[in-house]
């Protein structure tokens, strides 16, 4: 099932709202060892800058099937060869990805859903040891034009929590990403048992 408040304006707005390469470099993943994933794609505004970026195969996950369809068009026209665009509900049954499978996971505008917990641990799941979940939203202390009802938006020193919570070290704490959202970064430790959750 599509989460809450997850629609998107036209991609040409949204697109204006973000400068991916700067966030991602601000984030630290302009350098991955290793598949990124992607977990509610979008119009693939990250999953693009992230794959020229680093060289690195992107599997790009989103519940909507036109959304997806356009992320492996947009790949294919700009020969961004390593985007692997699925469909998958990933709130419902997960990303489908083996354990370990990744180095980092991208949960960008989307940690406002019903169950955070639950898709932060499915990001600690398909991570190996070491590798980091990379979280960005929409900042509730100034006027933003889009986002999510404030009621539901998550503040940063929540998502710091709830990555603790989830079994991550926050390796980059909270950090402003000029002009609307805010990002952070969890590690998965090296030798841990999963939290239960
Ligand atoms: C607000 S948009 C964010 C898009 C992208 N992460 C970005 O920041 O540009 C949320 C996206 O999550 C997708 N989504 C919502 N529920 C989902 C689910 N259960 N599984 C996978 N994707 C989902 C929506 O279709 C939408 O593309």
């Amino acid at each position: 099932m599509k989460t809450r408040d997850s629609g998107m304006p036209g991609e040409g707005q949204w697109s204006g709202f973000f400068a991916p390469d700067a966030i991602l470099c601000a984030l630290g993943l302009n350098q991955v060892d290793g598949a990124l994933v992607d977990i509610g794609c979008g119009y693939g505004t990250f999953s693009l800058a992230a794959a020229r970026m680093t060289g690195q195969r992107v599997i790009a996950l989103d519940i909507d099937p036109g959304l997806v369809r356009l992320v492996a068009e947009r790949a294919r026209a700009q020969s961004l060869t390593l985007v692997d665009a699925r469909v998958a509900d990933v709130a419902a049954a997960g990303t489908g990805l083996d354990d370990g499978a990744a180095a980092a996971v991208l949960l960008f505008n989307l940690l406002h859903c019903e169950e955070p917990l639950r898709l932060l641990a499915e990001a600690r799941r398909v991570l190996a040891p070491g590798g980091r979940v990379a979280v960005i939203h929409w900042r509730s202390d100034i006027a933003t034009p889009r986002g999510p009802d404030l009621a539901i938006r998550p503040r940063p020193e929540t998502c710091a929590a709830w990555l603790e919570l989830a079994g991550f070290v926050v390796a980059v704490p909270p950090l402003l990403l000029p002009p609307y959202h805010f990002g952070l970064v969890g590690r998965r430790p090296r030798a841990t048992r999963s939290p239960r959750l």
